[in-house]
């Protein structure tokens, strides 16, 4: 049971009297009809990847697991139309393979791409590496297949682009986490497959402004962004520990920014478009210097560092998460703001500050130290100054996650930073959807009638 029982980053284990794995709709909908029947809540899950503890069940035992890991068929690719249509359980990197075998793109791209499953995906609106484009998941989400908390099954695997005909019934499901029904199937939204790419590696100057640097570089490069991600210097330090073969790249104490610009046009230089922003860029004074990726495997190797921030961290003794994002015009009064703090509450802390900074999001992680405890820390950093950073990304009018999801771990938070009047309509809508508090209760929100505490 332990896979299922414990989070990704095992800072939970829950418990579990029985881990159930159906294979088709109609078996879930049994599943959830005979567990509502029986008054027993379910934990549906899909890779298990949640960061805030979305898919794991409680500590009393009395939840069962939902792995929707048997349902991860494609179900059909439509080029014309330009969707796919998947199972629940479909793990991610597949579905992107399988539109790219369709010369297609499945525009969602994340970290845990080759283990998260679409149901959870949509569960957690996920955005990842290329939202400055694309959207987030909500914005590929064409159809839907759920099965309510009584067994109904909700069928609206439509590839339409438009469709109004009253509430947008498969939207309440994104965000939702498990706690309105199981997502058993799903239609997304398909791009062009960019058959041109090109990728540099840019040095931020001291006190480089970040907002700035994204519109000239978004202006100039024919809104062809696919990336934007920046990376701090101690983050590209830490994933050069964890790699074996790590590329130098040049970089700075202000760290460093990845960019990337896609396109599905032949008719297109896009090495030429690059050099021209790089230019106009380093002219700007925003960046000492830049790196364009001459090669595939160069441009591998950029992606690599960056996507092995995480491990790095995880290595080092891991970090407490904050997935901040705040109004771009804030970012950097975010991170001076933010950075004073964590300065005046211990001068030793080692930040970790990394993310797409083209959404607004920022990745600003608090690295535990290598000899204390690392669930200890978290608690204390996670009662404390956490919530000195959310206070001050709350008060730019960000908020505490930004793409993670609220889980079991961010209840909490929802309930401190949410509008009231969007908390009571979320509230509503649970109870709405699921009366005796079945789907993944705990997660979330709490339904009517509940005491805050639980
Ligand atoms: C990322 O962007 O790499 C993840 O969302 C953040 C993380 O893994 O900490
Ligand atoms: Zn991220």
């Amino acid at each position: 049971m332990a896979a299922y029982t414990t989070d990704q980053r095992q800072l939970f284990t829950g418990s579990t009297f029985a881990v159930l794995k159906p294979a088709t709709t109609q078996q879930v909908a049994d599943v959830v009809w005979l567990a509502a029947h029986h008054g027993i809540g379910i934990v549906p899950q899909g890779g298990n990847t949640s960061y805030c503890g979305g898919a794991t069940p409680d500590a009393s035992g009395r939840q069962i697991v939902v792995s929707l890991e048997r349902m991860d068929r494609i179900r059909e690719i439509d080029p014309v139309s330009m969707s796919i249509s998947v199972d629940g359980g479909a793990i991610l990197k597949n579905v992107q393979d399988a539109a790219a075998a369709a010369g297609l793109l499945l525009p969602l791209s994340l970290g845990a791409e080759g283990s998260c499953r679409i149901g959870g995906n949509i569960g957690t609106n996920a955005g990842g590496l290329s939202v400055v484009r694309y959207g987030m998941t909500r914005d590929l989400l064409l159809g839907i297949e759920a099965v309510l908390a009584d067994g109904t099954v909700v069928s609206d695997m439509r590839k339409l682009r438009k469709n109004n005909t009253g509430y947008d019934v498969k939207q309440c499901f994104v965000g939702s986490e498990g706690t309105l029904g199981i997502v058993t199937g799903a239609v997304l939204r398909l791009a062009p497959l960019p058959t041109r790419r090109a990728t540099a590696w840019l040095k931020l100057a001291n006190g480089a402004p970040l907002a700035e640097l994204l519109a000239l570089v978004r202006r100039e490069s024919a809104d062809l962004l696919t990336t934007f991600e920046f990376v701090a210097a101690r983050s590209i330090a830490l994933a050069t520990e964890a790699m074996t073969d790590p590329p130098s790249l040049p970089t700075s104490p202000a760290g460093a920014i990845l960019v990337e610009i896609a396109s599905s046009s032949r008719h297109i230089d896009l090495d030429e478009l690059m050099e021209a922003v790089l230019v106009e860029a380093i002219e700007s004074g925003w960046i000492d210097d830049a790196l364009l990726a001459q090669s595939g495997s160069q441009r591998t190797a950029m992606w690599r560092l960056r996507e092995t921030i995480p491990e790095g961290e995880k290595r080092r003794n891991g970090s407490v998460k904050h997935d901040i994002s705040v109004p771009l015009s804030c970012i950097q009064r975010f991170l001076d703001l933010a950075g004073s703090q964590v300065r005046s509450y211990d001068a030793d802390l080692e930040l970790s500050v990394y993310g797409h900074v083209g959404d607004g999001n920022l990745h600003y992680n608090v690295l535990v130290p290598r000899d204390v405890d690392r669930l200890e820390f978290t608690k204390r950093i996670e009662s404390s100054l956490s919530l000195q950073l959310y206070d001050t990304a709350a008060a730019l009018g960000g908020t505490f996650s930004a793409e993670h999801g609220v889980g079991r771990f961010k209840k909490h938070l929802l309930e401190r930073y949410g509008d009231v009047g969007r908390i009571a309509a979320m509230r509503r809508i649970k109870t709405a959807f699921d009366p005796a508090d079945i789907m993944n209760a705990g997660a979330v929100v709490r339904p009517l009638g509940e005491k805050s505490g639980r």
